[in-house]
């Protein structure tokens, strides 16, 4: 295993490049399934998710090629329907393969997800969805075991706008018989992408990006190239670096307005961050003002940037109050966070955030992807050195973060631990 140590105090200065979303591509390589052939992805980022997602769809029979960042996806010779727990167990995004799976074979067995590092992660959502398309979905050794001769299109309105339930639904109805009407359906740009591709594959998706999609299923679709958007949680969290540093970070091939929300909090903090075509420069300053933040889905604060920013509200003047809507006990960062000594009281999902002068090294462990991120962005202002354990964590979904870290200027590096 791997740790990260980082060397406070240096300001970052320069430009960093956005990688393709991790959050678009897992789906995207999942609906591959609803057809047979060689689809191409393009702008594919270096990631482990990525790996284990490849990883459940050779486990189908389809074969994945990495060149670059582009990924071709040969399902010709899928012929196997079953998601092994071994598998999953690595990345609970594995159950993208459900909608796809019954839609195209009529018959899908997913291992059951299981919980987070800092929770329950329910699937109820989309397994009602499957149900209400028709499909029968038993629930066996913790196995979801799902068949249906033809899925059939209807009204499906999710009590919470999970974006794995619409990803998932709307795969599946791309192929069912009739129309079907997702409400409350999540509105994150990584569903409007998934649409994209699926049009692009001959399916017919409409309102991608409101709360109401609705797909009119086709008999057949056929395999597509595409172009991943650009990260925007990586994105946010190279704003975040800038800011926390007091440096000035150029980010280029992101897309400004997919971050809008963090912008707005940063601003209010009190960084210049200035947006022009695909890139958004961010000026940070000493002193930041402490703001609050609410996570929500899309267009709201992202859940995924938590930890992050309530990093950068360490070392803020005034108290900051940071709650958690989305996944309300999603704080495993918070102790780790203190070891460096911050000043936070957590009480149920909302934490406050005090004002201490400065960070200090220590060692540390990474719980989950984004809490490893934030212990990263502490760790760049924290006096002396910060000792990150765990880092496999981080490679679900920063690619490169050490080099892109330090090619802003940073003293960073991984070692064996
Ligand atoms: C996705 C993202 C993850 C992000 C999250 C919220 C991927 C691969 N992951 O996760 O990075 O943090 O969106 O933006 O894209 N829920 C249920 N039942 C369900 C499904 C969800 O109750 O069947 C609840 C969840 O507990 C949570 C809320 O719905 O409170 C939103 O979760 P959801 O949008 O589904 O998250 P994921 O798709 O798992």
């Amino acid at each position: 295993m791997d740790k990260i140590v980082v060397k406070g105090g240096r300001r970052l200065e320069g430009r960093v490049r956005i990688g393709g979303a991790k959050n678009a591509v897992l789906p995207v390589m999942a609906a591959c399934l609803l057809t047979r052939g060689v689809s191409v992805i393009r702008n594919v980022p270096r990631l482990k998710d990525v790996v284990s997602m490849a990883s459940v769809l050779e486990e189908l029979g389809v074969e994945c090629g990495w060149e670059g960042d582009t990924v071709t996806i040969d399902s010709s010779r899928l012929s196997r329907h079953e998601a092994p727990y071994e598998l999953v167990r690595k990345m609970r995004a594995s159950i993208y393969v459900l909608g796809p799976l019954l839609a195209s074979e009529g018959k899908a067995r997913v291992s059951l997800p299981g919980g987070c590092a800092w929770g329950p992660r329910p699937v109820d959502l989309h397994i009602r969805a499957m149900r209400e398309l028709g499909a029968t979905v038993d629930i066996d050794h913790g196995y979801i075991e799902s068949e249906a001769r033809r899925l059939e299109g209807g009204p499906i309105t999710f009590s919470a706008p999970s974006v794995g339930a619409t990803a998932n639904t709307m795969m599946a109805a791309s192929r069912a018989a009739g129309r079907t009407v997702i409400s409350n359906a999540a509105r994150e740009p990584e569903i409007v992408a998934l649409a994209d591709f699926l049009n692009l594959m001959g399916a017919r998706v409409s309102g991608a990006g409101t709360d109401a999609i609705t797909i009119d299923g086709v008999d057949e679709m056929s395999p597509a190239e595409f172009r991943i958007i650009p990260d925007r949680i990586e994105t946010a969290t190279y704003m975040v670096a800038g800011a926390i540093t007091a440096g000035q970070v150029e980010i280029v091939d992101c897309v400004p307005e997919h971050v809008e929300s963090v912008a707005l909090k940063l601003a209010q903090a009190g960084v210049a961050v200035e947006a022009a075509g695909d890139s958004i420069l961010v000026k940070g300053k000493k002193a930041l003002e402490s703001v609050d933040v609410v996570t929500a889905p899309y267009p709201g604060f992202p859940t995924d940037m938590q930890a992050q920013f309530m990093a950068l509200m360490t070392t803020a003047r005034g108290m900051s109050t940071i709650s958690e809507t989305v996944f309300r006990d999603r704080f495993t960062h918070v102790p780790e966070l203190r070891r460096l000594g911050a000043d936070i009281k957590l009480d149920g999902s909302t934490a406050q955030v005090g004002y201490v002068e400065k960070l200090s090294g220590a060692p540390v462990m990474a719980t989950d992807l984004r809490a490893s991120a934030a212990l990263v962005l502490a760790g760049l202002v924290a006096e002396g050195e910060t000792h990150i354990s765990r880092v496999y964590h981080i490679d679900r979904g920063y690619e490169a973060i050490e080099e892109k870290l330090r090619g802003l200027g940073a003293d960073i590096e991984r070692m064996p631990e």
